[in-house]
């Protein structure tokens, strides 16, 4: 085994939220097909599979040093949102965590001289910037716009592509 048993441990606590947040964003897709909001509602669903993606890099790093793959019990995300505010802040609350998160993971790795474990983790550590930066974008563009013209953001959303 190349992994320190906490290592491993942390790691699968890891999968656990990287697998939370992309059901979480199941549901804020969800929320925003419910109110006819295709754009936000495609860019999570698109986030949705990013993060399992990234669930299953560590899936991956696991298996690749003989550690153990034990996911743990995923919590059910939010699916009730007053406005779109709500749930896009909710997002950036949750990067943010993430953010947190990695960032112990990348302590530990350290302190253990696990030098492969840190070198996976600078991918998330560079990951992380560009998710906060993306929500906080999107929570400065929602407060501005306002609910009552989210269509508008829809079509900001539609400029990028
Ligand atoms: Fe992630
Ligand atoms: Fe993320």
């Amino acid at each position: 085994m190349l992994i320190s048993p906490e290592l491993n441990k942390a790691f699968n606590e890891q999968i656990g939220r990287e697998l939370l947040a992309s059901h979480q964003y199941i549901a804020i897709a969800s929320y925003f097909e419910g109110r006819a909001l295709k754009k936000l509602a495609q860019m999570f669903f698109k986030q949705s599979e990013e993060e399992r993606e990234h669930a299953m890099k560590f899936v991956e790093y696991l298996n690749d040093v003989s550690g153990k793959v034990e996911i743990p019990a995923i919590a059910a995300p939010k699916a009730d949102f007053e406005s779109a505010l709500e749930a896009v802040k909710l997002a950036l609350q949750w990067e943010m965590d993430v953010t947190h998160h990695i960032n112990n993971l990348m302590a530990m790795a350290i302190e253990q001289k696990d030098y492969a474990a840190r070198e996976f983790l600078d991918w998330f550590v560079k990951e992380q910037i560009e998710e906060v930066s993306t929500m906080q974008d999107l929570v400065q563009i929602v407060e501005q716009v306002g609910e009552h013209y989210l269509i508008m953001v829809e079509a900001y959303l539609s400029h990028g592509e």
